[in-house]
């Protein structure tokens, strides 16, 4: 591109073409025309999503690597018209810990033996690339089923290979920091207790345990008010509570994992008590 404000280049005069041959590095038309419609989010989506087929995606920066993927932070834009943030959870795809942790979080979900699984098998460039696909396509439809059924996650707005884009969730012009970062006050810790029991009731109706609830995978915003909200990410992994024999435990693990953090900074919360109330939500 030849400018380094895409805000300033004047877009609108060019062709299709002409604005192809502009795109700069970390640069790309949106994929939201190339994805099918069940790769897209639920409906009614949101106002804020950009959905126009004359839209750009700009890499903005890295917002965290991890073990099994990267986040970056993504803008979506028709330059000089609307323009919305977006989270980019890339799978990498060479990870021993996805195949380690496969096996205790899939028990019961077993596939054909396909060329695919035999890919994945033998991790082969294009084996890892399957498995890579096949955790994105798992978390989105996770997510899909629990905006769906009104647990705060991030709005999941496509999924395409190995990547989804999803909600940015953003605490003023920056990220939402993890609950685990965060020193709320008793009163606010009071206020966020009853969101989390509620998400994991509402987990728990539709038979599902997170898996790795953790304080690392909870975001909060408006930290800066007397409402705080908090928002559950990072759902690859969540498994079936009936038909998974350690369900009850990930779950059990899960309850644990929040309520210590919740008592530890100063609320007197029971993870047992958690623990059933779910239970009594799945069955
Ligand atoms: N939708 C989002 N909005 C803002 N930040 C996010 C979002 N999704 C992920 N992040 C950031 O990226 C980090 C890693 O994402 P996560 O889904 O937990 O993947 P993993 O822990 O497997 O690397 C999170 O801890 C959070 O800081
Ligand atoms: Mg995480």
């Amino acid at each position: 591109m030849s400018t380094d404000n895409p805000a300033a280049f004047d877009w609108a005069a060019l062709s299709y073409t002409e604005i192809s041959e502009n795109l700069a590095e970390g640069q790309r038309w949106s994929t939201w025309r190339s994805v099918d419609r069940l790769s897209r989010g639920p409906q009614p989506r949101p106002s804020w999503l950009v959905t126009s087929q004359a839209a750009i995606d700009t890499e903005l920066g890295i917002l965290k690597t991890g073990k099994e993927a990267d986040v970056f932070l993504l803008e979506r834009a028709v330059p000089g018209a609307e323009s919305c943030l977006l989270a980019a959870k890339r799978y990498r795809s060479s990870e021993h810990r996805l195949f380690r942790r496969a096996d205790s979080y899939t028990e019961g979900r077993r596939g054909r033996d396909s060329r695919e699984n035999r890919a994945v098998r033998l991790k082969s460039g294009f084996g890892r690339q399957i498995e890579a696909a096949r955790w994105a396509q798992a978390e989105f439809a996770t997510l899909k089923l629990l905006w769906s059924a009104g647990v705060p996650v991030p709005y999941p707005v496509q999924v395409d290979g190995g990547e989804i884009l999803m909600e940015f969730i953003a605490e003023g012009n920056a990220a939402a920091p993890r609950l685990a970062q965060c020193r709320p006050s008793v009163d606010q810790l009071r206020w966020l207790w009853p969101q989390l029991v509620e998400a994991l009731i509402r987990f728990g109706r539709l038979q599902l345990a997170h898996g790795d609830l953790s304080p690392f995978n909870l975001l909060v915003r408006g930290l800066d008010g007397a409402e705080p909200e908090l928002v559950v990410i990072d759902v690859p992994q969540v498994l079936d509570l009936v038909g998974n024999p350690n369900g009850a435990e990930f779950l059990h693990r899960d309850c644990r994992n929040v309520a210590d953090w919740f008592v530890r900074k100063g609320l007197d919360v029971d993870a047992d008590a958690l623990f059933a109330e779910v239970v009594a939500a799945a069955w």
